[in-house]
């Protein structure tokens, strides 16, 4: 999504504007743009795709200054074109902005209809063209663009800098993210802090309506009425180095190989290695009284939802309710009384997902939530927070992200099961000790890299594939197609496998290859009845499955992986890891910026 920073410094300002969008890049973007004053007049390079093209410009043409914005634009109004990139600005106007002014098809007629001429095709472009024609009739900067805010609706964040005015900046976050960063002598904007981490480690994160009048010595910080507001400033521990490769290809490589580091280190603050108990941090309220649970998220974290659903619904014998977010918001879903409401996020700023526990919030539930930056607006909204401790995630595609949202769920679960009476003390213990083991397992699984990039260069022939698995290996099978389509952009599918006959199955012929996964658990000899019926079809079956499945399967199917033997219910941990390296490999072999998938951003702020 968009990527924003404003500095209103003491020194050259594009360089290091530059600098922390290379920091916001892995938001994902697709043209990127700088503005800074020179001798009071705004002035702006733009470029379409990477950074590397605005770098260009910018030592061809380089920009002086102080005082500037600059952007990293993942196209909605308006394709991704230079001239839709941001800033946008009016000879007396710059702005950055992240979201979308949903009326602004009205605002721009309003303002076509006073003589304003637009020359992008983007909703941004208003709210320059706004704060000008209140400039014009003779506001201050500050009441222009305070009289503007109350203008737009739709979820916005951005930043203004004003022609002629070297000590201000104005900023304004309603419904996406904004923090401010405080220096020595200078003051920053930014979408994240990590943006901001070379420049300086006290931030603080506005509150949703807040907009914010900066100079270099000072911010004031108004909330949603106009009120002048203090917000605390907070020291972070986002460290100023750029997160390294370490070595690898790709971050996604990188963050596949950190999973057995990750879990273990989730793991270790949910389950006391003594006891082998499971033991959570007290919340403000009793989850193990609910009589339903509501779980809403979107994408890879959804799948790692409907995990937590089987486990919620079998173990601990607490009906679950699960929607993806985009549906769920506008559903106005009648909710229990007393209920509590689950969201899972990586990036804790995912809009569809805060705003449905935002309706949950309205309809007097609890709101739990697993997510994995503790700053983010959904962990700051909710009444209760479990971590994920993946570290930060820069690949586009989810990898270790969802293993910690899985390992953070299965606590979860088996705590509620304990709570509820559902599962005796030793089958907690035996459960704990199976999920102690996932991060050896993993490294076993880790192990297959090699088998898994031959069998990728199958697979990246393949116009389609099909993904299969039954019970907790259903969203498994969701997640492995996810993943390979994101990256590799060949289409796949994850179904149900005993629902393959009622459709599906009129897809396989030998062109298909078909990846079933198939633990040894309560439903085996099911999923190995699916499998025959698909090598009946001359379907050509990538099994992963453990000793026990290979062995009954490996005469029928074309190529198999074998997977360490473990409790069925860690089982979605460790069959994440080759469908992740799977569909990385064969993205790699179709030559795709697997770091940076076309069309896709890290964090959805958008609608
Ligand atoms: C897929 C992927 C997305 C995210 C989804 C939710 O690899 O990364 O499907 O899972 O956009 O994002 P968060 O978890 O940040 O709410």
């Amino acid at each position: 999504m968009c990527g924003i920073i404003g500095i209103i410094g003491t020194r050259d300002a594009a360089p290091r504007l530059v600098e922390g969008l290379r920091r916001l890049e892995y938001r994902g973007y697709d043209s990127a743009g700088v503005a800074t004053l020179i001798n009071g007049h705004i002035d702006r390079r733009r470029a379409e795709g990477k950074l590397l093209n605005l770098d260009a410009k910018l030592r061809e043409n380089p920009l002086p200054g102080i005082v500037g914005i600059g952007h990293t634009r993942w196209a909605t109004h308006g394709g991704p074109t230079e001239n839709n990139a941001h800033p946008h600005a009016t000879p007396r106007v710059a702005v950055v902005h992240n979201g979308i002014i949903e009326n602004y098809q009205e605002l721009k007629d309003e303002l076509i209809a006073h003589g304003h001429a637009f020359e992008s095709a983007t909703d941004t472009e208003v709210i320059v063209h706004l704060v000008t024609h209140y400039l014009n009739q003779g506001m201050t900067p500050v009441d222009a663009a305070s009289a503007s805010f109350k203008r737009f609706t739709g979820a916005f964040a951005l930043v203004l800098i004003f022609a002629g005015e070297h000590d201000l900046m104005i900023g304004a976050r309603h419904g996406t993210p904004l923090a401010v960063g405080y220096g020595e002598g200078e003051m920053y904007l930014a979408s994240d802090a990590f943006a901001l981490a070379p420049l300086t480690n006290r931030i603080c994160y506005l509150e949703d309506g807040d907009w914010v009048v900066m100079t270099r010595e000072r911010c004031t910080v108004h909330d949603a009425t106009d009120t002048v507001v203090d917000r605390p400033v907070k020291t972070t521990a986002v460290s100023g180095a750029l997160i390294g490769k370490d070595g690898y290809r790709h971050y996604m490589l990188k963050e596949i190989y950190e999973q057995p580091q990750v879990i273990g280190d989730t793991l270790n603050s949910y389950i006391n290695p003594e006891t082998a108990r499971v033991t959570l941090p007290d919340l403000p309220f009793d989850i193990s009284r609910a009589t339903r649970l509501t779980i809403v998220a979107c994408g890879t974290a959804y799948y790692a939802g409907l995990v937590a659903k089987y486990w919620f619904e079998t173990l601990a014998r607490l009906p679950v309710d699960i929607d993806i977010a985009s549906e769920f918001r506008y559903r106005e879903a009648p909710l229990p009384e007393g209920g509590v409401a689950l969201f899972i996020s990586q990036s804790g700023e995912t809009l569809d997902t805060l705003e449905a526990l935002r309706y949950c919030k309205r309809q007097g539930q609890k709101i739990l939530s697993v997510v994995n930056v503790p700053e983010s607006t959904i962990a700051r909204e909710s009444d209760a927070v479990l971590m994920t401790l993946a570290g930060p995630e820069i690949g586009v595609a989810s990898t270790k992200a969802f293993t910690t949202q899985l390992t953070t769920l299965a606590c979860l679960a088996v705590s509620v099961a304990h709570a509820r009476g559902a599962i005796s003390t030793e089958r907690m213990q035996e459960i704990a000790r199976a999920l102690r083991e996932v991060p050896a397992r993993a490294a076993e699984v880790l192990a297959h890299d090699e088998r898994l990039k031959e069998l990728a260069a199958e697979v990246s022939e393949a116009r389609d594939v099909l993904y299969l698995g039954r019970g907790a290996m259903y969203p498994l099978a969701l997640e492995g197609a996810l993943k390979l389509k994101e990256i590799s952009y060949i289409h796949a599918e994850g179904y149900a496998a005993g629902e393959l006959k009622h459709g599906p199955i009129a897809l396989i012929d030998d062109s298909v290859p078909v990846i079933v996964l198939v633990p040894s658990d309560g439903l085996f000899e099911k999923v190995v009845s699916n499998v025959q019926e698909v090598c009946a079809r001359s379907g050509k079956v990538l099994l992963l499955a453990d000793s026990k499945g290979i062995d009954k399967l490996k005469d029928k199917v074309r190529w198999s992986v074998e997977l360490p033997a473990c409790d069925p219910l860690v089982a979605p941990l460790l069959y994440a890891i080759p469908v992740q390296l799977l569909a990385y490999h064969t993205a790699v072999l179709k030559g795709t910026d697997v770091d940076q998938p076309r069309n896709l951003a890290k964090s959805v702020t958008v609608e």
